[in-house]
């Protein structure tokens, strides 16, 4: 059913100057879907997003939402970015608020729903805190705080853990799933690790190296809760690591 699609990417072609970086891609996203994309350094997934937001014009090829194309005045993406970012001069209840400041939410709403994502993310007690008096973890928060804060049609999630400890990581991605399913958000999800990707997915998109086309889509089986040691997670996690093999 095309109601039930939320991204639609049509023989998306991006080159810079010569170099042809997405090769034809093609694929979509329902509504709600926690979609994960793994692929090789330097195949073209953060280029990709940024032709989600129009950050960079498409060489050809399309990529509608809700069935028309991408118009960030209309449609509501968030964007946590590879190398995530609080805003140092401002408080943590000021980072979550930015994006609602930006829509000119009126107050009592934008408090409201600054309250809400504080309590849901655990920060109420560090509402008046700066970047620079927090540990990493807390600082993730805030990034997601403010991600979720807009009650975003899509997130797009650009290798947000990649440099953080394992159980840190652990700890978020739950949160993570715990806003998204709360939420119901649509999420794009960019990462290396295949155990990430089959811990957080409903759908894997394998990308080829650079000319960079859709290696494989897997649609992710496994029920929720999850359990990395589960014998079945480990399966799963298997499969993927072989249909990844870029080597
Ligand atoms: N603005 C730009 N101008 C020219 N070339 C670019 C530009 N942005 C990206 N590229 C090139 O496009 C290719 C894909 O880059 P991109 O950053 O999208 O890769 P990536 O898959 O996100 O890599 P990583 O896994 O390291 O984050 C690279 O060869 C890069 O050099
Ligand atoms: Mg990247």
């Amino acid at each position: 059913m095309a109601d039930d699609i939320k991204v639609q990417v049509r023989n998306l072609v991006k080159k810079f100057g010569e170099l042809l970086v997405l090769n034809n891609i093609s694929f979509d996203v329902k509504k709600g879907e926690f979609l994960c994309v793994v692929g090789p350094t330097g195949c073209g997934k953060t280029t990709f997003l940024n032709t989600i937001t129009r950050l960079y014009e498409p060489t050809s090829g399309e990529i509608l939402i809700n069935q028309e194309p991408v118009n960030l005045k209309k449609h509501n993406i968030a964007y946590i970015f590879q190398e995530y970012s609080t805003m140092p001069w401002l408080s943590v209840e000021e980072n979550i608020a930015y994006g609602l400041k930006i829509k000119h939410m009126d107050k009592r709403t934008m408090k409201e729903a600054v309250d809400e994502m504080l309590e849901l993310v655990g920060l109420t007690q560090y509402r008046t805190y700066y970047p620079n008096e927090l540990s990493a973890s807390m600082l993730q928060r805030v990034v997601i705080a403010r991600a979720f804060a807009t009650k975003p049609e899509l997130l797009l999630m650009d290798e947000p853990y990649g440099q953080l400890d394992v159980e840190l990581r652990f700890k978020l991605e739950d949160e993570l799933i715990r806003l998204w399913q709360k939420l119901g958000t649509t999420v794009i999800f960019i990462t290396h690790n295949t155990e990430e990707a089959v811990y957080l997915s409903e759908k894997i998109l394998v990308l080829s190296n650079k000319p960079t086309a859709i290696k494989k889509e897997f649609v992710n089986p496994l029920p929720r809760p999850r359990n990395i040691s589960d014998p079945e997670f480990i399966r799963i996690r298997n499969q993927v690591t072989e249909l990844i093999k870029w080597w």
